[in-house]
């Protein structure tokens, strides 16, 4: 596997000083499946992680607020419509109704003080044709 910086698909998303610990999520705009969708990337145990905000309850958009996706305890990404627990550092529903599903994990990484996306096949930048 190439070195990540030599991949030229990167996607820039922010300076990694705008992801806090357990802070606030960076929501972007993506196509999935062709069809405009939202992702989001948040900081949990330092480690910068990214997914498609789309519960895997019902297919629905899962923030409080914009951004906002982290329970009162800030230890699991919770939807805010029927309260799906997700495991931020994997994705993985650990409560609630989405049962053995998950989320759509977004390749992300961090490098140089910036925070990178990486387009899949099914995952494209929203700007693609
Ligand atoms: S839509 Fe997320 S828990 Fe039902």
């Amino acid at each position: 596997m190439p070195e990540a910086a030599e991949r030229g698909d990167a996607q820039h998303l922010c300076a990694s000083e705008q992801l806090a610990e357990r802070g606030d999520a960076m929501v972007f705009d993506v196509l999935q499946y062709r069809q405009p969708a939202r992702a989001f990337a948040l900081r949990f145990d330092g480690r910068v992680v990214a997914y498609l905000n789309r519960c895997a309850h019902v297919p629905a958009e899962m923030d409080w607020q914009p951004g906002q996706f982290l329970d009162s305890e800030r230890a699991f990404i919770l939807c805010s419509i029927h309260g799906a627990a997700y495991e931020p550092s994997s994705g993985r529903c650990v409560a609630g109704p989405c049962g053995r599903g998950r989320l759509v994990v977004i390749d992300v990484e961090e490098r140089d003080g910036q925070v990178y996306w990486y387009p899949s096949r099914d995952t494209q930048p929203a700007f693609a044709d």
